[in-house]
């Protein structure tokens, strides 16, 4: 099968978007020539038997069993994958040389196509679209949501409270996210079964159509509350955005749909994962739980550390130039993952990386954008 050459001639244009054409190989008799036989694996990240039984042992383990950089080989796409602590920070650092084009798992249709914004949007344009939205997700804009979102948490407690028991994920963990999304966004609460129903079939179905329809039912309905928006603004996030301006000009109405619509994917499984994974963890050690109570000062430290032993994303990118790490020659087309969660257990920088210590003071953490620590502080994704 012929492999797409790469495109020097694309130029990203997130007002009239078209797919990028990257190389995609996939398997073992696609693995290009400049990849050394003895780094290329078929690790088995997010789909073989021992990731799934445990993933966090495995992304842990990963330091042990597999060079620093490795080629991942699949039948559906092979990549690059950086475990290192330092190895990301360059991928995630050097937009000159890694690109976000690309960077999002999620198909569409090449006829209609948008970007993922902002997350699929290099500079220097990212920043203007960062930019919209800052002011609300930044540590002071997060924080002034703290009061809402412990409300929404002690709402969805008091709800089964009287049971003395709940199953978490469907009593707290999903609905959680979802409802202070729909608050966020400036949508309403009884679209919440809805959303958690499209969220859930568009992550985790194994069904291409039954994604496919939830997608186009999402699709629509954010498509109407736009329009809405524009013609009659609220204090939301998608009336911010669907009015916001960049560079004097309105945003055309593939941005605005391809942030509103990123924002939904970005907020809904990560914080769903993270909250079932902490979970899990605080209800099978009980003397933890009453250490975090006795030591409310260092809430800060305790989610830093959670949210570094339990992380669930990964960060993909496009190599645009020939670069080399740790000795291995990456080309430009190559795909690679920055393995994030794997980076979080990596034993020059945490030692003990299984470890919950809750004095590692792991300010390194760099897992999450600030404004989603300081937003789910009070409560607690696959790229796949
Ligand atoms: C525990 C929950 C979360 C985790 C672990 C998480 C993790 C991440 C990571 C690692 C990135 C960088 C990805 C990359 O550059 O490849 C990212 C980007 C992003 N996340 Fe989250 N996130 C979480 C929750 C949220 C929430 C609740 C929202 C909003 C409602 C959100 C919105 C975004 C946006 C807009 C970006 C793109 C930022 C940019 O491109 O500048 N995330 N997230």
């Amino acid at each position: 099968m012929a492999i797409a050459a790469f495109d020097d001639t694309y130029v990203q244009d997130p007002v009239n978007p078209r797919p990028p054409n990257f190389p995609q190989v996939a398997g073992w008799d696609q693995i290009p020539a400049h990849v050394p036989r003895e780094l290329a694996f078929n690790c088995g990240l997010m789909t073989g038997t021992e990731f799934l039984a445990a993933p966090h042992n495995f992304m842990a383990a990963m330091h042990q069993k597999y060079p620093p950089i490795v080629y991942n080989v699949t039948e559906s796409i092979n990549y690059w994958i950086a475990t290192k602590h330092e190895d990301c920070l360059f991928v995630l650092r050097h937009t000159d040389i890694f690109s976000n084009r690309d960077a999002t798992p999620f198909p569409r249709d090449p006829n209609d196509y948008f970007f993922f914004i902002p997350i699929e949007i290099d500079p220097p344009h990212h920043r203007k679209y960062r930019n919209i939205v800052d002011p609300l997700f930044c540590p002071a804009g997060v924080a002034k949501l703290e009061g809402h979102i412990r409300q929404r948490a002690i709402d969805l407690i008091e709800g089964f409270a009287g049971k003395g028991e709940c199953q978490f994920t469907t009593a707290f963990g999903r609905p959680l996210p979802v409802s202070v999304f729909l608050d966020i966004m400036g949508l309403p609460q009884d679209m919440r079964s809805t959303f958690v129903e499209w969220a859930d079939i568009m992550i985790h179905s194994p069904d291409p159509a039954q994604v496919g329809v939830a997608f186009g039912k999402a699709i629509e309905y954010l498509k109407r509350a736009i329009a809405e928006k524009k013609s009659n603004p609220d204090n939301g996030v998608i009336s911010l955005i669907a009015n916001a301006r960049i560079d004097g000009r309105p945003l055309s109405d593939k941005e605005v749909f391809g942030f509103v619509c990123f924002l939904w994917i970005g907020g809904l499984d990560t914080v769903y994962a993270t909250l079932n994974n902490i979970w899990l963890w605080l209800a099978q050690n009980p003397d933890r739980v009453q250490e975090i109570i006795d030591r409310p000062k260092d809430i800060d430290s305790v989610v830093e550390e959670l949210l570094r032993r339990y992380s669930v994303t990964f960060s993909g990118r496009i190599v645009m130039q020939d670069v080399v790490i740790r000795g291995v020659q990456l080309k430009k087309g190559d795909r690679i993952q920055a393995c994030l969660p794997a980076a979080n257990f990596d034993p020059d920088v945490f030692p003990e990386p299984l470890k919950v210590d809750f004095n590692r003071h792991a300010r390194r953490s760099w897992l999450l954008p600030s404004a989603c620590t300081a937003a789910w502080a009070g409560t607690l994704h696959g790229w796949n």
